[in-house]
């Protein structure tokens, strides 16, 4: 008898930034578009929109993006399952979200620390079993300095299948663009970082730019496009649509920039543009 492939509605493991609440959204779109296209998810993230559009059409090619190379951490869910375990253990007269001091502290403490010393930790997951909610750290240096909250879940996790039929690569989306603009029937899923936040457990930190060269994608594309009222992407657009010359104002000004610091950690730079039209200066 043929077992029923699981559908995810979440990533199989914490991720920030996944498109957990704009699925049913998402499927719903997803009708308008053919079922044997080829999707490629540009900023697969934990995979969870390929998965879906994999889950929806089965016939469909997905290509995975995974950038932050999610896959290493659904290959080692073995052994994070193991490690919450054992804090789930260490753990299991304390009362659900609150701090962990003392002695309790150290168990936890020295169970990281050998699951560490074994060769892999999962500290994205990690963090959202013992850290106050929606911090994040990738070491275990930067684990023994926080302050440790109970919050280990009381299941496991299963990734049984989550990837199954999908293609993955791992590429900056520039490229994975230019791999595919000109395949036929191709949707392009396009799902890019918050602009200018620091966007914690990811790679990089996005600034206007990197935001806007984003758009390029969309040029003449069929494609799903993420964004938040955050980044006023949509506003800027319609602006530039309506208001402006089409020209960059600043083309041909001279630039002076200087450093301003806050303090002792963080600076930031004052910029001047200058310019002057010859007709209308006397
Ligand atoms: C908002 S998340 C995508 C979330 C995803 N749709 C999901 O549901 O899990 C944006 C992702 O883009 C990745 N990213 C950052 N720079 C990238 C680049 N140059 N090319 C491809 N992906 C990039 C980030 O690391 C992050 O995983």
């Amino acid at each position: 008898m043929e077992t029923k492939k699981k559908i995810f509605t979440a990533a199989p493991l914490p991720f920030m930034g996944q498109k957990r609440k704009f699925l049913k959204q998402f499927k719903t779109a997803l009708k308008q578009y053919p079922d044997n296209a080829v999707y490629v998810d540009l900023f697969g993230g934990s995979g969870l929109l390929s998965h879906t559009v994999k889950s929806v059409y089965p016939d469909a090619k997905v290509i995975y993006n995974d950038f932050d190379n999610f896959r290493e951490r659904l290959e080692n869910i073995d052994k994070t399952n193991q490690l919450i375990e054992g804090l789930r253990a260490i753990l299991s007269d304390y009362p659900k979200d609150s701090r962990i001091i003392g002695r309790t502290r150290d168990s936890v403490i020295a169970c990281v620390k050998l699951a560490h010393e074994g060769g892999y930790v999962d500290y994205i997951t990690l963090s959202s079993s013992i850290l106050f909610s929606m911090k994040y750290v990738l070491s275990f240096e930067a684990l023994e300095k926080e302050t440790l909250y109970n919050c280990v879940r009381k299941s496991n996790y299963s990734g049984v299948g989550y990837l199954e039929g999908i293609e993955v690569v791992s590429k900056c989306y520039k490229e994975l663009f230019g791999n595919h603009k000109d395949t036929v029937n191709v949707v392009f899923l396009v799902d890019p970082p918050y602009l200018s936040t620091d966007a914690g457990t990811y790679k990089s930190y996005w600034k206007l730019r990197d935001y806007l060269d984003v758009l390029q994608v969309l040029d003449g594309t069929n494609y799903f496009y993420f964004t938040s009222n955050k980044s006023s992407i949509i506003e800027l657009c319609e602006w530039i649509e309506t208001k402006t010359p089409m020209s960059n104002p600043f083309t041909g000004a001279a630039v002076e920039s200087m450093n301003a610091t806050v303090n002792y950690n963080s600076s930031y730079t004052d910029i001047m543009l200058y310019k002057q039209w010859t007709h209308n200066i006397s």
